[in-house]
């Protein structure tokens, strides 16, 4: 199959992974491949129709804007953070968390100069331009529940599943900013020229989506 009829997916490594191939193989896309990973990071079907690429997730939508890769599976949060100019098909209903600032129980950020240690610059940014107080955002790459014990920061701005950290560190939310999950994005390019592919492909998901929610 030549380039244009085939379909190139960036995959989020790690906590989505499983779910993402779980629900592509439900919409009929061959992803045995995947299955034998090793340290390879480019997978192709053996009809060359489909071919994938698992990146860290804040790389999905950098891969996907390039057009490198035609469709991607990553968090809201990592695609808020990256603010590209994607289509957002479908909320894939899997990974849910949510964004939330978190520190000390009692921490009142009210009237004073706020430390924010966060994965996520560009959306504390957002959040704390708005807020009428001065602030210091402190990007950090993991582990981002040290900020408050060690005096980092005042709070931190991160994704809450179970909220297991928080509570293994005396923290708890202080205040909830936006659910996140799993969603399918498409670049703006390939959405028209491979519509024929694509098109069908997100209304099998929407289908399967649709029956897990009856
Ligand atoms: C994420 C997040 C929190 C934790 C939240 O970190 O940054 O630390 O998971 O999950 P919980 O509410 O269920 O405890 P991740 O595991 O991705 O590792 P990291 O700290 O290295 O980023």
């Amino acid at each position: 199959m030549n380039g244009e009829g085939r379909l190139t997916f960036a995959l989020a490594k790690g906590r989505l992974a499983e779910k993402a191939v779980e629900l592509l193989e439900r919409a009929g896309i061959d992803c045995r491949a995947l299955r034998d990973q090793g340290r390879r990071l480019v997978f192709e079907d053996e009809r060359g129709e489909t071919a994938f690429m698992l990146v860290k997730p804040a790389d999905v939508a950098t891969y996907v804007d390039h057009g490198v890769a035609d469709l991607g599976i990553a968090g809201k949060d990592s695609l808020m953070e990256e603010n590209r100019p994607l289509y957002e098909m479908l909320d894939l209903g899997f990974g849910r968390c949510r964004l939330a600032l978190a520190g000390y129980p009692g921490t009142s950020l009210a009237g004073r100069h706020v430390r924010v240690a966060t994965k996520y610059p560009f959306i504390a940014q957002e959040l704390f331009s708005k807020r009428g107080c001065t602030y210091e955002i402190i990007r950090l790459n993991g582990s981002v529940e040290l900020g408050p014990i060690v005096g980092l920061s005042d709070v931190i701005l991160d994704i809450v599943e179970s909220g297991a950290t928080l509570k293994a560190n005396g923290l708890a939310v202080l205040e909830e900013i936006c659910p996140v999950s799993a969603r399918l994005v498409v670049n703006r390019v390939s959405l028209k020229t491979k519509a024929a592919r694509i098109r069908p492909l997100i209304e099998r998901l929407g289908g399967i989506l649709g029956e897990g929610r009856q």
